[in-house]
């Protein structure tokens, strides 16, 4: 026995499953036995003696998880941080084990109300004493592990735990003698994985599989070479053996029952305080304030979710609720991250969602310098497509050009300052670029209760997918905001696939350009080689059109029709020929509606008009795009990925696919201008024609009334 190795432990008088407050817990409630769990309990007891002293604590009534007396507190030296439950179901073994810990000579340190932190379950020291891993996420708040630094003076970790079946830290975790660390990698988020990495040499490394995991493998008692443990499979047995230690294994299913197992029973009092290690944490925190309707609109619970889900988390510092119905809520959050990184990451996406930081005072956007060409300084500012500010020589600039994953480029020539949006490649050498979060600033307009609602009715990303009624009254809408764009001047632009042409909807699109619904055509060479080969052949791609069958043949349409373009020299060309005399591309050059078609690896030609020099495309495509107030996006998603990055929020959106994910990944930008219907385009289309040629007859009858 190893005399100056002392364990706490509790014996399962009062244990059994009595309430559920983890996953392990469900289903459990008074299923495991009592004469099975002491059993258990006593073969552990006497396993741990052999190897260190065992001190006992008297076990409580009512308070059947006592006996995991991991969770009573953390201890280096005679300090120890009492812990403060997460769930009132424990809390009331706080006074019993602060008893426990007065009575025998420790001083006790407590975490004010209200912030959680479990004690050794949460927290494990390296074994040589270098530094403290603690984790959060479930049952520990972040912002106890500077109160841990603090009163242990010691360097601590923290680490993101993600899966709520391994809620503690020692469920997954657990550091072995000679610097070892058993671990069950999938727990964490990927910043910790990549902490635990810098800090544990890979040789030193021993993950384990789920399998494993969900036994309590990392739920390990080290004492020097001996490792006491629930059982575990042959393989990790002799990994860990190995390593050079003695795999002492016993059955702990009955405690298993109630999400733990050998570690979560054992509290190690004795922990060596190593001299040169002192109190250290790279945890930051930040105020943020946050305005608007923040609880009717959810924007609350989004910068919050937000904030956790990112591996932050958070203090509600005050909250000030908007008391009618139109008045704007204000909050300011207290937001911590365990590293600066992390805490950049957390804060620019906050600011997207609307929120302003506020550092004490108010400070300007930090500026750096491009040095080289189209490249820009590493934090730079990622743009979103929300109206954005910056502060510069302490008033707020409005960025132009705004534009997704762009970089804000200032320009304080001749006393007037300017902030536009530019992408990467743009940059010029010396140009001065946003970098951090401060100073920076997006303005989000506070909706009425009304307009949300009633964008919710036609939204889809808020409803799942779209049903057919709801199709019809989608349509119904967006037909009317394009008639009322067509009378006001306005402009729609499309951006369409060659789905559009297979579905039946060449016919429908033409007569819309014809009608003046649109004013600007963007693609790729698909659209206009199959919208031609259906005029020219009435197939498209080798499929006649009427009939849905192939035509012999056929496959080589598309060919012959590329070639006939190419012959003429252009799309123009070929309709002012008279070769092409009907379908989209025919009635853009009729109607003068300009096209671009940007090319791709897989084209065939191409027409001599699709650009095949990407950043031409893209420059033509931001260029027709601008001044829209309406994108149609019609079965096609890497186009229309590509104009959705350029549109500024504002710009009504509405993406029609038949593939739901597609819909999703286009609409879901955040915004509430973006509609997105799940439906076969061709039929889209018809119905889109049929409403606009309603609402005609309507205003005509109406007129005729007159
Ligand atoms: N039922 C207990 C709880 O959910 C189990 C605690 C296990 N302890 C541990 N250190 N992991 O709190």
């Amino acid at each position: 026995m190893t005399e100056d190795i002392r364990i706490l432990m509790c014996a399962p008088d009062h244990y059994d499953v009595d309430y559920v407050i983890n996953p392990w817990m469900e289903g459990n409630i008074h299923k495991s036995t009592k004469d099975k769990a002491v059993e258990q309990w006593e073969k552990l007891y006497t396993a741990i003696k052999k190897y260190a002293t065992v001190d006992l604590v008297k076990p409580e009534k009512g308070l059947p998880d006592m006996v995991f007396t991991a969770n009573a507190g953390l201890v280096l030296g005679d300090n120890v941080v009492l812990s403060r439950f997460y769930h009132p179901e424990r809390q009331g073994e706080e006074p019993f084990f602060k008893k426990w810990f007065q009575d025998n000579g420790f001083h006790v340190y407590e975490l004010p109300q209200d912030l959680p932190f479990e004690g050794a379950g949460d927290a494990l020291f390296d074994r040589e004493g270098r530094w403290l891993w603690a984790g959060y996420g479930f049952r520990s708040e972040l912002d106890s592990h500077p109160y841990l630094a603090k009163w242990l003076d010691t360097e601590v970790l923290s680490l993101h735990l993600i899966d709520n079946r391994f809620y503690h830290l020692d469920t997954c975790f657990c550091p072995l003698s000679d610097g070892y660390l058993l671990y069950y990698p999938e727990a964490f988020d990927s910043y910790s994985n990549q902490l635990i990495e810098m800090r544990v040499p890979a040789e030193k490394l021993i993950p384990i599989d789920e399998a494993d995991a969900v036994n309590f493998a990392c739920n390990t008692v080290n004492i020097n070479d001996i490792v006491i443990m629930n059982n575990i499979s042959d393989n990790l047995e002799k990994q860990i053996t190995e390593k050079g230690f003695t795999v002492i294994q016993t059955p702990l299913t009955e405690f298993l029952k109630a999400g733990g197992a050998a570690k979560c029973l054992t509290l190690r009092v004795t922990e060596p305080i190593v001299e040169d290690v002192h109190a250290n944490v790279s945890i930051i925190s930040k105020v943020i304030k946050l305005e608007g309707h923040l609880l009717d609109s959810g924007l609350m619970n989004r910068a919050l979710d937000l904030i956790i889900n990112e591996g932050g988390s958070f203090k509600v510092l005050n909250f000030n609720l908007g008391i009618e119905r139109q008045s704007p809520s204000t909050a300011e959050v207290r937001v911590s991250a365990p590293s600066s990184q992390l805490m950049e990451d957390i804060v620019s996406r906050l600011i997207d969602l609307g929120a302003i930081f506020t550092p004490e005072k108010q400070v300007d956007a930090i500026l750096e310098s491009v040095i080289q060409a189209g490249v820009s300084p590493d934090d730079f500012y990622v743009t979103t497509i929300y109206p954005t500010e910056v502060r510069i020589n302490g008033s707020w600039i409005r960025v132009a050009n705004q534009r997704m994953d762009g970089a804000i480029v200032v320009d304080k020539k001749d006393d007037k300052i300017t902030a536009t949006c530019k992408v990467l490649r743009d940059l010029k050498l010396g140009e001065e670029l946003v970098v951090g979060v401060e100073g920076i600033r997006t303005v989000r307009s506070p909706q009425s209760r009304e307009q949300r609602n009633q964008t919710q009715e036609f939204s889809f990303m808020s409803g799942g997918v779209s049903s057919e009624r709801r199709v019809e009254l989608l349509v119904e809408q967006i037909a009317w905001e394009m008639r009322h764009i067509r009378d006001q001047g306005g402009k729609v632009a499309v951006v369409a696939g060659p789905v559009v042409i297979h579905t039946g909807g060449s016919g429908h699109l033409s007569s819309l350009i014809r009608d003046g619904y649109v004013q600007c055509l963007l693609g790729g060479n698909a659209i206009a080689v199959h919208d031609m080969e259906q005029s020219l052949m009435g197939t498209s791609l080798g499929v006649d059109m009427r009939k849905g069958t192939p035509v012999s043949g056929g496959h080589r349409h598309h060919l012959k029709v590329i070639n006939a373009v190419r012959r003429a020299g252009s799309i123009t060309e070929v309709v002012e020929q008279g070769i092409v005399t009907k379908g989209i591309m025919y009635e853009c050059v009729k109607n003068n509606i300009p096209f671009c078609l940007a090319g791709s690896i897989r084209d065939d030609g191409p027409l001599p008009d699709t650009y095949m020099d990407l950043i031409k495309a893209q420059e033509e495509y931001a260029r027709l795009i601008k001044g829209s107030d309406m994108i149609l996006m019609l079965s096609t998603m890497l186009h229309s990925i590509g104009a959705g990055n350029m549109t500024p929020s504002g710009v009504k959106m509405v993406c029609v696919d038949i593939n739901p994910a597609v819909v999703t990944k286009l609409s879901d930008r955040g915004s509430v201008e973006s509609v997105g219907i799940v439906t076969d385009v061709g039929l889209f289309l018809s119905l889109l024609v049929q409403q606009l040629e309603k609402l005609t007859n309507r205003t005509q009858n109406t007129e005729v009334k007159i």
